[in-house]
């Protein structure tokens, strides 16, 4: 299965058609120099450049080397083709400015406003230990050994100047990023990713994805903000309420993934329509019409999720739900207004139990084989 190209003006990894796996990684950076973490950064961008081509992480490969010396890849993706795998970096507040305020890499001047720490939302209790990150890698494949194969070798490459902080697993995509992708259905059996930003729509994406020139800082120029949230959803609950009540929540039909009083899956939700009965069609918390733009002031998202099971809790229940992931040109303008409105009133919070967030920087493309992740910045 081929490969996605690896340079460009945005990072691959954000509109490429969503692939079915996900390994997702944050990591804290345990160096105070600042020349190492650059140097790792290079050597990054060039191991990205090559695993996303179907080859080793490094020049020798995991068996072409001498006797003595480790492998230079770790080699479970010998013979596997690339299987769309993309490779997308971003940067955290942290990196900036460390939790004590300091600036360790002489960036600070740099943050942009638009990474202004996420503020607390209506019933959430988060874990610290798996949320935010200084740096963070989400690897994307069809093939879940070749988006691990990827995340390993960079973890290994980034020895002494990263260490893993929490890291995700997802199997299957909750959205489709191009109007030529089926829409994929999430772990409450609705379909998911109707309503998203599409690689198609380049004007949309001009005005909700990509940071344009003058929107802060020059380095973000081409980039995009990642909005992580790791979202249980307590499946056994779900599957005991009715089929009408789960419709009712969701806004759309199970079946079809109309809106509820259409029939297509890709018609328009009707905010203002009524029923019979003089009720809206479309709940007032239905997650629909709270996620809806005309219900945030015309705020779209580039969802790019994934389903995840941890195993099971001990508690006789998996440990399951939807790795949420989006995309977006400010998450003061988007995100953040968007989640208000679910956290207030959302009808599904009843089944939903976040556990972390995370907001990371990612800057535009690599041009060529002497640019890197964060050139600019740096
Ligand atoms: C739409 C499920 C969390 C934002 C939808 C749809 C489903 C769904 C089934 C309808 C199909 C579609 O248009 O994609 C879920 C589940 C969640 C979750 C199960 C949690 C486990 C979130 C979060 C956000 C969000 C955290 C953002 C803060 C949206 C948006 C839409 C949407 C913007 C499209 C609304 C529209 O324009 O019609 N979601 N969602 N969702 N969701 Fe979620």
């Amino acid at each position: 299965e081929g490969a996605v190209g690896f340079t460009g003006e945005h990072q691959a990894g954000i509109v490429t058609p969503a692939q079915d796996r996900l390994h997702f990684v944050a990591f804290d950076v345990i160096t105070k120099d600042r020349e190492r973490l650059v140097g790792m950064l290079k050597d990054w961008t060039t191991a990205a450049a090559r695993m996303t081509a179907g080859r080793d992480a490094g020049e020798i490969g995991a068996v072409g080397g001498i006797p003595e010396a480790p492998p230079d890849d770790t080699g479970e993706a010998l013979g596997l083709p690339p299987s769309a795998l993309t490779i997308t970096v971003g940067f955290g507040p942290t990196l900036f400015r460390d939790a004590t305020g300091k600036d360790r890499f002489g960036i600070a001047a740099r943050r942009p406003e638009a990474l202004a720490d996420l503020p607390h939302f209506a019933g959430d209790r988060l874990d610290e230990a798996i949320s935010g990150g200084d740096l963070c890698v989400q690897a994307c494949a069809n093939d879940p050994q070749v988006a691990v194969h990827a995340i390993r070798n960079l973890a290994r490459i980034g020895m002494g100047v990263v260490s893993v902080r929490w890291s995700q697993l997802g199997f299957g995509r909750t959205s489709s990023t191009s109007t030529t992708q089926a829409t994929p259905r999430n772990l409450f059996g609705f379909k998911d990713g109707t309503s998203n930003l599409k690689l198609e729509e380049t004007e949309l994406l001009r005005e909700h994805l990509w940071v344009q020139p003058g929107d802060g800082p020059e380095w973000m120029t081409g980039g995009s903000y990642l909005v992580s949230r790791k979202i249980r959803m307590i499946v056994e609950t779900w599957d005991r309420s009715s089929l009408a009540e789960q419709e009712m929540i969701v806004g759309r039909r199970k079946g079809s993934g109309a809106p509820l009083g259409k029939t297509g899956e890709f018609e328009e939700p009707d905010l203002d329509a009524r029923g019979a009965d003089g009720e809206p069609v479309l709940a007032v918390n239905s997650h629909v019409r709270l996620a809806h733009p005309n219900t945030n002031g015309g705020a779209r998202l580039l969802r790019r999720g994934y389903n995840f099971v941890d195993g099971s809790d001990g508690l006789g229940r998996l440990d399951a739900g939807l790795f949420f992931v989006a995309y977006q040109r400010d998450p003061r303008k988007q995100f953040v207004p968007i989640q208000r409105s679910l956290s207030r009133s959302d009808e599904m919070n009843e089944y939903l139990k976040p556990v972390s967030q995370a907001l990371f920087a990612c800057p535009p493309g690599v041009t060529g084989p002497v640019d890197f992740w964060g050139r600019a910045l740096f």
